[in-house]
Order: C-alpha cells, then structure tokens, then sequence
C-alpha cells in the first residue's frame, strides 16, 4: 500500500507489465506507421512517462513534441473550449498519433480533436496508456490502448491524484 494525500492505493499493475504491453504497443506503431514518418504529440502532464517510455520502443523514424491543454469555458453555446499550449508544429499532411495517459469520459479529447483535425493532418489517431470503458460518456476511441481498467481511481505511471503520485514506476488503484 501507497499512501499519497490523504488516501491509500494498492498496487494494480506491475512494472513489468506496463513495459511489455507499452513494448507491444511500439512495434505495433512500428509495423503501422513505416516509412509515414509519425509526428508523437504528447499530453501533458499526465502522459511524459507513457511517452517517455513508448517513444524509446519506436524504431522507425519518429518526431515527437508537447502540449498541455487548457479548458474554459467559451463564451459560445458549446460550452467548454480546449485550447493547445504550445502546438507550433505544422501538422499539415502530417501522421498526428496523440499521446494521452488516460481516455476518461472522452471530454477532453473529444474538444481537442476537431481543432487537431482542422488543421489538416494526413492521419490522426490516439494513444492512450488507460482507458476506463464504463465511465466513457463522449465518442472517442483509443486506436492504440495499453490498457482497459475499471472505473476506479489509479495513480502512478505518470498520473496523479491532486498533484501527486506520478513518480510510482507501477500503477496503482485506490483501495476502498
Ligand atoms: P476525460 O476528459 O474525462 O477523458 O479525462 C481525462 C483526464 O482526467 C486525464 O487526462 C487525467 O488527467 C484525468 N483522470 C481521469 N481518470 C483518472 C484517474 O483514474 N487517475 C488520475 N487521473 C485521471
Ligand atoms: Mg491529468
């Protein structure tokens, strides 16, 4: 057991297991995206470990870069606006795989991806080192997923409660 605040977390999944699944994921993008040259857009904070870690188990020729998302509320109708800091990369007639820590409802990247999509890449797709199928509530699909985990809280392996907790190499659930 971890204690990180004020709550106690249990180990869910091992090391090991997170590096082979996260192996398996980079020769898969390997094998996909041959001779395409991917452009890697990382997340941030959440995914620097998963992109971190899938990003060395690339062969091919790969870029990579970061973006840190803020959502406010817009002054439209739509409601929440979600905006890319730091997104200087020309994306146009570019192979766009988005680096997410973990695909929730979807809210976020359901926001983020029609303002990806206008800027004209070849291809997008997403992966996502979690994603939680029971509590998905928007339309978006991981194409590339580590793993699926029950509707619990996780931390470790670059994601957080409050802050804390993405320093643990493992992950771990919040013991009830
Ligand atoms: P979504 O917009 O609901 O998909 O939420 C995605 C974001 O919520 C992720 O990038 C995480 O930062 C955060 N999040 C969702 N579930 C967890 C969790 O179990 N642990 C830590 N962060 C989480
Ligand atoms: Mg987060």
């Amino acid at each position: 057991m971890v204690q990180v605040h004020d709550k106690k977390f249990r180990p869910f999944i091992s090391r090991e297991a997170i590096q082979k699944r996260v192996a398996e994921l980079g020769r898969q993008i390997d094998h996909d995206y041959e001779g395409l040259r991917p452009l890697f857009i990382a997340v941030l904070n959440g995914s620097f470990v998963f992109a971190s870690d899938l990003f060395r188990c690339i062969t091919i020729e790969a870029e990579i870069s970061f973006i840190k998302l803020a959502s406010y509320k817009g002054t439209t109708s739509t409601g929440n606006v979600v905006t890319a800091i730091g997104m200087e990369e020309n994306l146009h007639q570019r192979h766009v795989i988005l680096l997410e820590d973990i695909i929730d409802t979807g809210k976020t990247l359901s926001a983020f991806v029609p303002e990806l999509l206008s800027r004209q890449p070849a291809s997008l797709r997403i992966a996502s080192f979690l994603t939680k199928p029971e509590a998905l509530k928007y339309d978006i699909k991981a194409d590339y997923a580590g793993f699926e985990v029950p509707n619990k809280f996780v931390v470790g392996y670059g994601l957080d409660y409050d802050g804390l907790g993405r320093n643990l190499p493992e992950l771990y659930e919040l013991a009830e």
